[in-house]
């Protein structure tokens, strides 16, 4: 399926490229159009232009514009590149090339119809209980497989959840695996208003618990993103900084799990000045019709101690999943 093009491709080692300027990458792809827009990056839609096949080759490919202040690929992003290049899951997001060209590094991976982000505007709601299960199940596939090839996410949020369509249904697939993050600064910072989302993100991280951050914190993400699927928006939403939110986590999850006594010293200070009225039972509280499987499985997602928050594998065995 490779584009047989060596006189463009200075330099090929596996699927890293190096190209000589960025725009021969239009030797090997047609440009077919804007996919999506991230906070370090754009995505467009290619077509590959040296292909025998009967149906046109797509692929989608994400430009990065390397941070002039960093000299050089930094080896972690190298390492990166070949982790995910050995991830192969139906459904984590598969890179098939990487080019690296003077002022950007441009990945072409498999095509996506669309983000969990942007189907969920779409619908303008909550999704249908049986749509929420098998998405649910096919993000914890992804992501057990990942655990079990000792690769954290770190970000995940709906916008990094792709959604092929096929047959009718959705194949659901992890993408943004933080290698532009290495390399690159915000786009935000020179050209979108896209803003950096902390909704999301584990209490270890807000509170800084460096020992304590591991595989867990992506199955806190894991829980806000199944709540969201059935409250139709974000669990945490309201706040915006960084206080805000872990005081809204703390409100809406510390009636269901109490031990903090592991997030440090700063966990600590928040649970004192926390006005324990306010508390709620869980942020689906105010929702009928969830499910109490639902309710279980997504308190179990968001366990505030990540030594008690439940595994993607244990997740996938549980009653409301199977
Ligand atoms: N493989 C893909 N196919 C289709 N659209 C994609 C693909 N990868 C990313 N996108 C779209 O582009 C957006 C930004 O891509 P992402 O990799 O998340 O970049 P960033 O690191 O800047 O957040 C995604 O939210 C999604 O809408
Ligand atoms: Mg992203």
């Amino acid at each position: 399926m490779l584009a047989k093009t060596p006189d463009v491709v200075v330099r090929s080692q596996g699927i890293i490229n190096i190209l000589p300027h960025a725009e021969r990458i239009w030797d090997i792809y047609e440009h077919q159009g804007e996919a999506g827009r991230g906070v370090y990056g754009s995505v467009i839609k290619v077509k590959l232009r040296a292909s025998t096949a009967k149906e046109p080759v797509v692929f989608a490919m994400k430009r990065t514009y390397r941070d002039e202040a960093i000299a050089g690929i930094p080896p972690t992003a190298i390492r990166e590149i070949s982790l995910l290049q050995d991830l192969r899951h139906p459904n984590v997001i598969r890179i098939e090339r990487v080019f690296i060209a003077p002022e950007s590094i441009l990945v072409v991976m498999e095509y996506a119809d669309t983000d969990l982000q942007r189907y969920m505007e779409k619908i303008g709601g909550p999704l249908e209980p049986c749509e929420i299960k098998t998405l649910t199940r096919q993000m914890l596939e992804g992501i057990n497989y990942c655990h079990m090839n000792r690769t954290y996410h770190r970000d995940l949020k709906p916008a990094n959840i792709l959604l092929q369509r096929c047959d009718g249904k959705h194949v659901l697939k992890i993408a943004d695996f933080g290698l532009s993050r290495q390399f690159s600064y915000p786009l935000s910072q020179k050209h979108t208003p896209c803003v950096v989302t902390m909704l999301y993100r584990a209490p270890e991280v807000f509170l800084g618990a460096a020992e304590q951050q591991t595989y867990a914190l992506d199955m806190w993400s894991v829980g806000c993103i199944f709540a969201e699927m059935f409250k139709g928006k974000p669990i945490f939403e309201g706040e915006t900084s960084e206080f805000g939110i872990i005081l809204n986590i703390f409100l809406q999850t510390v009636g269901a799990s109490p031990d903090i006594r592991n997030l440090g010293e700063k966990g600590q200070q928040i649970w004192t000045a926390l006005d324990k009225k306010r508390t709620k039972p869980h942020p689906l509280s105010d929702l009928e019709d969830v499910p109490p499987g639902a309710i279980d499985l997504m308190m179990k997602m968001l366990a505030l101690n990540p030594q008690k928050r439940i595994t993607a594998h244990g997740a996938l065995q549980h009653p409301f999943l199977l």
